[in-house]
């Protein structure tokens, strides 16, 4: 059973889960295709290029920790992608504690981030298996070209910006409505630190143009730093192309300011995705690696050095896709270096991570020595 079909890919309904699924059949990664609705599983398998070549099963289940558990027993790794994740991930990861299978994910959801970090570092440790979230565009491409920075010694800060062009999916809407209600923190003096509200700063694009950025929830990499004994500060602002879809993230962040946070969850994840409707209304349709593209930044400073990371990428889901597939495959096969908590970068290296991107033509890195 362990080398038939080692890896699930939990959402397989989905947008990206699709994407994980093309990209394991290019790796030649046999899967196991698993969500809630047999025929929504089977339209979006057929849907995946070059899926007459593919080795898969499809199974739909139950989103509990028993009939998730089951699924995953004998497997090697699960891909979920199912999210909001701070509303849907709790079962996939007991299962795939229980089942001692690794578990990656797709969050871009710091606090679930956090969440993982504290709860299931030492659980995985000690069942040596890997757990890394945010095995995706947001936030493992940025967290590369943090990492490039970090291979200059004395870089002890890292100041971090990104800026995408964003399609949300419907999933992807309702993630980042749930996102920016929540506390978020940066890196401060090796300390995480809560911001006080939304930060907002103008931030300026290679070309000149100057767009407004927020700390979008505050991203993933301030928490995998804070278990870096050589950084002490690291903050990351985003900013979209598309500044309308800002403005929302900013009424909505003061909205839960002033009546939103006294809501019940019961009452206000139905409210919350009424609202992430207006966003993204349907599926989009598949990117477009000419328009959807991002650029990634890292300023590394020390008290005698400064080196900057410049990254432009296509395809966010794509890159994402690809992401997943890359890190399933090689915990197919072979014995991961790290085990428990794990960034993209910690559990598969960032240079090997840059590789695999460039290999795909999915994203370009310039790595500047300035100091
Ligand atoms: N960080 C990044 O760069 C990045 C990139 C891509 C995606 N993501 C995240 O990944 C997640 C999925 O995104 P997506 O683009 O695939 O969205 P999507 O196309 O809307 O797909 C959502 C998936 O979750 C499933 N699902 C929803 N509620 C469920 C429930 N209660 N029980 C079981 N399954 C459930 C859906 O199943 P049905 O089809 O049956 O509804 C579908 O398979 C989102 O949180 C998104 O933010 C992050």
């Amino acid at each position: 059973m362990t080398d038939n079909y080692p890896v699930v890919v939990y959402g397989a309904s989905g947008y990206t889960g699709r994407l994980v699924m093309e990209h394991l059949r290019e790796l030649g990664i046999s899967f196991i295709a698993a969500g809630r609705n047999r025929e929504k599983i089977e339209k979006s398998v057929a849907m995946v290029p070059g899926i007459e070549s593919a080795r898969y099963q499809i199974v739909a289940l139950d989103h509990t920790v028993e009939a998730l558990t089951n699924l995953l027993a004998g497997r090697k790794v699960v891909c979920n992608t199912v999210g909001p994740f701070n509303r849907f991930g709790r079962e996939v990861v007991a299962a795939a504690y229980n089942a001692k299978v690794h578990y990656l994910d797709t969050t871009g959801e710091q606090h679930w981030v956090v969440e993982l970090m504290r709860e299931w570092d030492e659980k995985f440790r000690g069942i040596g298996r890997l757990i890394v979230p945010s095995m995706s565009y947001m936030y493992g491409l940025s967290e590369v070209g943090a990492r490039f920075c970090m291979d200059t010694p004395g870089v002890d800060s890292l100041d971090m910006t990104g800026i995408a062009v964003a399609v949300p999916t419907v999933a992807s809407a309702q993630t980042i409505l749930d996102a920016v209600r929540q506390p978020s923190v940066y890196l401060k003096d090796h300390q995480l630190v809560q911001y006080a509200g939304v930060e907002t700063c103008d931030l300026t694009t290679p070309s000149g143009r100057v767009l407004r950025a927020s700390q979008w929830g505050g991203t993933s990499n301030p928490v995998w730093f804070s278990r870096d004994g050589r950084v002490r500060n690291c903050k990351m602002m985003i900013a979209m192309w598309n500044q309308e879809l800002y403005k929302k993230e900013l009424e909505l962040e003061r909205a839960n300011k002033v009546s939103l946070q006294w809501i019940p969850e019961e009452k206000l994840n139905p409210m919350m995705d009424a609202m992430a409707t207006s966003i993204a209304p349907a599926t989009p349709p598949r990117e477009s690696r000419y328009v959807h593209r991002a650029i990634d930044v890292c300023v590394g400073t020390g008290s005698m050095v400064m080196v900057k990371s410049t990254m432009i990428s296509n395809g966010g889901y794509y890159s994402t896709g690809l992401m997943q597939a890359y890190g399933a495959a090689r915990l197919c096969r072979e014995i991961p270096r790290v085990a428990g908590f794990a960034s993209p970068c910690e559990a598969f290296d960032h240079k090997q991570l840059m590789a695999a991107m460039e290999s795909y033509g999915y994203a370009g890195i310039k790595v500047e020595r300035l100091v």
